[in-house]
């Protein structure tokens, strides 16, 4: 039986699922017996200010003082909704930062907002398509006064035609640009209908001095925006531009503050977040950062997504067997298994090249659990490609994948190449990805029956004493304990059972 809070497409931290993260609730209620859901999902937190759990006040993060709004006056309410990828989700933590010390309060639905913003994802048709849908709500009430804007990747893609297409909305913001932002909610809030944020070739990076965090105990930091990669089916070089790296000593000083704040979990993001080149004259690698977000006082835990195979070294590997705070979990999309597809879909690596890095991280002195994203249909795939896939899973044994149909985007090189794969031969290609998934990850888990893990307690269910929490490796593990107040807290937990998708256990 399927339990869709639960499955690990849904659990791994990740770049790029399409959901609207406010959909997406309710986890980990396998086959426990749980009510509804634990109170709150790890990678799904709302964008929302509804967070209600946890030690500190729901992502008031640098003190209440740091949202007092600007001349102490409220400027309006704001409602934003996030869709797609973990960059995304955070990206909007720091527009409801400015947003918040511009004066806003935030707002849990558009009915009561004046200011509406939607967080936009175009990896996949069907996401991109959300935005217009939602946009489509409000068209009959364009002239209520509220103000429209649409962020990220469909704002990048679309740019001015959104205006055509909506023209109740006033700004048109893709992520490129976000450090513009503020000017720009300026020129809105002056009453200029049209604005728009489209430039691309910036070599900025998105900071704010507010972050409005939703997850009181993971915090999750951007160290380099967009992509110098160029895979033939994404369009996420075009929507986020090319590679910004952040300052390492910016980035040390965020952790720094974070950890003072209470936060023990950071996990560094970005697209090709090993690419990390430190652009100051400190010149760090970024293993070196690794170990110096880890060496930083109250930091317990330090993870990063997603990381690109060409650019996976030893040094990496070798920071994770000698720091023990580096979680031991590597998310390495693949793509595909065969070196065909991975030629067409411009990938940089063959699929031997590809193995190679599995058996370095295989290599390392404590098990590194390894995840990966596959993409099945892509141009010209044949049967044989497919077998070849298949036959790496089996190779790797990942410990999840997210498994996508592909998807043909605007300003993509694979756009022009023919597309003849029916929808229906991409269904039965995914769900024989996913069954060999299910059949690895069901002999993994029932291995596990009797381990103890380190978990970070984040969950807690309505039903008494059950908790739940990530180990390092970030497996999920639901949990029963008599204790009373183990949110935020580190608890070792003894595995008691196990589904293709959830671990159960006690605390140990
Ligand atoms: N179609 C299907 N999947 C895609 N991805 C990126 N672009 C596409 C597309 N056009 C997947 C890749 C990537 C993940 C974030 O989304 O697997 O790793
Ligand atoms: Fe897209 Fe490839 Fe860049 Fe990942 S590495 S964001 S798949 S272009």
């Amino acid at each position: 039986m399927q339990h869709p809070g639960c499955v690990w497409q849904w659990i791994w931290p990740h770049i790029g699922p399409e959901s609207p993260n406010s959909k997406r609730t309710g986890v980990l209620n396998c086959e426990l017996g749980m009510s509804k859901t634990f109170d709150i999902g790890l990678e799904r937190l709302t964008g929302g200010s509804g967070f209600s759990i946890g030690t500190k006040n729901a992502g008031v993060e640098f003190g209440a003082a740091a949202f007092e709004p600007l001349q102490g006056t409220i400027r309006g309410t704001f409602f934003l909704e996030t869709f797609g990828c973990q960059m995304n989700d955070h990206d909007s933590e720091k527009v409801a930062g400015v947003l918040l010390s511009r004066g806003y309060r935030q707002v849990e639905s558009p009915e009561s907002a004046s200011l509406i913003l939607y967080n936009t994802c175009s990896i996949r048709e069907k996401a991109a398509q959300k935005v217009f849908s939602r946009l489509g709500e409000f068209g009959v009430q364009q002239n209520d006064g509220r103000i429209i804007g649409v962020l990220g990747c469909v704002a990048q893609q679309e740019g001015e035609e959104i205006f055509k297409r909506a023209p109740w909305v006033s700004l048109v913001c893709g992520s490129a640009s976000y450090s513009k932002l503020p000017e720009l909610l300026g020129q809105v809030e002056a009453g200029n209908k049209r604005v728009t944020g489209l430039d691309t070739d910036t070599d900025e990076t998105f900071e704010t001095p507010v972050t409005r965090r939703d997850n009181p105990w993971r915090a999750y930091l951007t160290i380099i925006e967009g992509c110098d990669k160029a895979c033939s089916y994404c369009v996420v070089p075009y929507t986020r531009g090319p590679e910004r790296s952040r300052a390492s000593e910016s980035i040390l000083t965020e952790v720094r503050q974070l950890a003072e704040l209470g936060y023990s979990e950071v996990q560094l993001l970005g697209q090709t977040v090993n690419s990390y080149k430190d652009p100051t004259a400190r010149g760090m690698r970024f293993s070196e950062l690794l170990l110096a977000v880890a060496d930083e006082p109250g930091i317990r835990r330090v993870r990063f997504t997603t990381s690109h195979p060409s650019d996976f070294t030893q040094d990496i590997v070798d920071a994770i067997d000698a720091q023990p705070k580096l979680c031991n979990h590597v998310h390495l999309p693949v793509q595909s298994g065969a070196t065909r597809v991975l030629r067409a879909m411009q990938r940089t690596y063959s699929r031997e090249e590809y193995l190679e890095k599995i058996a370095m991280i295989r290599g390392a002195k404590r098990p590194i659990s390894i995840t990966t994203d596959i993409i099945v249909g892509f141009p010209g795939e044949t049967e044989e490609d497919l077998a070849e896939t298949l036959s790496l899973m089996d190779a790797v044994q990942y410990d999840g994948i997210f498994s996508f149909k592909y998807s043909p985007r605007p300003h993509t090189p694979s756009l022009a190449m023919s597309d003849a794969i029916s929808e229906e031969e991409k269904s039965r290609r995914l769900a024989t990805l996913q069954e060999t998934q299910r059949l690895i990850q069901t002999a993994k888990h029932e291995a596990m029956a009797g381990e103890t893990f380190e978990i970070l307690v984040s969950g807690k269910s309505r039903r008494e004493n059950q908790w739940s929490g990530h180990t390092s490796c970030n497996r999920v593990i639901n949990f029963t304990s008599q204790e009373t107040a183990l949110l935020g807290k580190y608890v070792q937990v003894r595995v008691t059972g196990a589904t293709p998708n959830c671990l159960a256990g006690e605390q140990a």
